[in-house]
């Protein structure tokens, strides 16, 4: 089953053709940090009007690198949530739009199903599994005990940890998207500070905090500006980053005992931090813990992702979506 997915829930427009759910035939991304870059984040509206400028071209693309025209796709899918509103919406309508004109059946995917797809893409995984998610937008953990049945075991209680990658970097005047920029500058750095920690104890729901790690750096860098100090950004940068891999491997630990499953992925934006996916493998030897993670391209947002959920969305029997689907800001985990 060839499946044509396109996804624009925040500043990437992605289209991709996916085989099966695990063969990736072509996978677009026309990327618009470039753009958000000046502005520190990304601009809603900017977002929209961007995709809906790239969208036409990003699926010609897609198709065309995966050697299909309309008779070779058997159904079309997108992301309808969760996201920026204007931003799905492009994506949504195009969809729905091109669904009709085909006659190819249209399934609505939600961005979170599919950044835990990822880890399908080229790979053999199968469930039962945990996953951490951690993006830009979310950080939890799921217990995944079948392709279409998931159950939430703990989230955020406040921001996500790419959010306070994002929030850092900016702090240490480095560019948007935080994440990369941080890694590359911990690389310089040592890690000798001591940042906040939170604890997962025993049967205790677990939730994760991002917030008051966040708020300890901004304070600690505003302190040293006053008092006329040096930056030594890369070992704030590197202080930071062990302690936000720490967090993430401290609840997926959590979870992994509580649930006794030995098979662990990690995906999201975040998934893509040398730092996180060193600590997850020296865990998986030490313990004996299968580790997965998927390739570099498929941590941050694209429609490949997509499309591999899609498929066991379909595969799963699940109805196909109507012309009457909208987009959602939130998606429940
Ligand atoms: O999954 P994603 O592309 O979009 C959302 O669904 O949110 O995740 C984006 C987030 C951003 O916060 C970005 O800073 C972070 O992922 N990120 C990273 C790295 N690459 C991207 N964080 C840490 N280390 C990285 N190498
Ligand atoms: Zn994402």
């Amino acid at each position: 089953m060839k499946i044509l997915a396109i996804e624009s829930s925040c500043d990437e427009t992605a289209a991709a053709v996916v085989e099966d759910g695990r063969r990736v035939l072509s996978n677009v991304v026309a990327s618009q940090i470039e753009i958000h870059r000046r502005f520190g984040g990304v601009v809603p509206e900017i977002a929209s009007r961007n995709h809906t400028l790239a969208i036409d071209n990003v699926v010609a693309q897609a198709l065309e690198d995966a050697g299909c025209g309309r008779e070779d796709i058997d159904a079309v899918a997108v992301t309808y949530g969760a996201g920026l509103l204007g931003a799905l919406l492009v994506g949504v309508n195009y969809a729905k739009g091109l669904a009709y004109a085909w006659k190819k059946p249209l399934y609505a995917v939600s961005h979170v199903k599919g950044h835990l797809a990822a880890n399908y893409i080229d790979s053999d995984l199968e469930p039962p599994y945990l996953c951490l998610l951690a993006s830009g937008g979310h950080t939890a953990v799921l217990e995944v005990a079948d392709y279409e049945d998931t159950r939430l075991i703990g989230q955020s209680r406040d921001d996500a940890a790419g959010e306070a990658f994002d929030k850092v970097a900016r702090v240490l005047g480095l560019p948007y998207p935080g994440g990369p920029e941080i890694q590359k500058l911990a690389r310089e750095g040592r890690p000798v500070y001591k940042m906040p920690l939170p604890v997962f104890k025993g049967s205790e729901e677990l939730r994760f905090s991002y917030s008051g790690l966040k708020t300890f750096v901004i304070n600690l860098v505003h302190g040293m500006e006053q008092r006329g100090e040096d930056i030594p950004r890369a070992d704030i940068a590197c202080s930071f980053q062990e302690c936000a891999v720490e967090q993430l491997f401290l609840g997926a630990e959590h979870a992994a005992e509580r649930t006794g499953l030995k098979k662990v992925a990690i995906a999201g934006g975040v998934s893509a931090n040398e730092r996180l996916r060193a600590r997850f493998d020296e865990w998986g030897k030490a313990s004996g813990t299968e580790i997965r993670y998927p390739k570099l391209k498929y941590c941050t947002d694209n429609a490949a992702m997509i499309g591999a959920a899609a498929y066991f969305l379909i595969r799963s029997g699940a109805e196909s979506a109507g012309f009457d689907l909208d987009a959602r800001a939130t998606v429940a985990l």
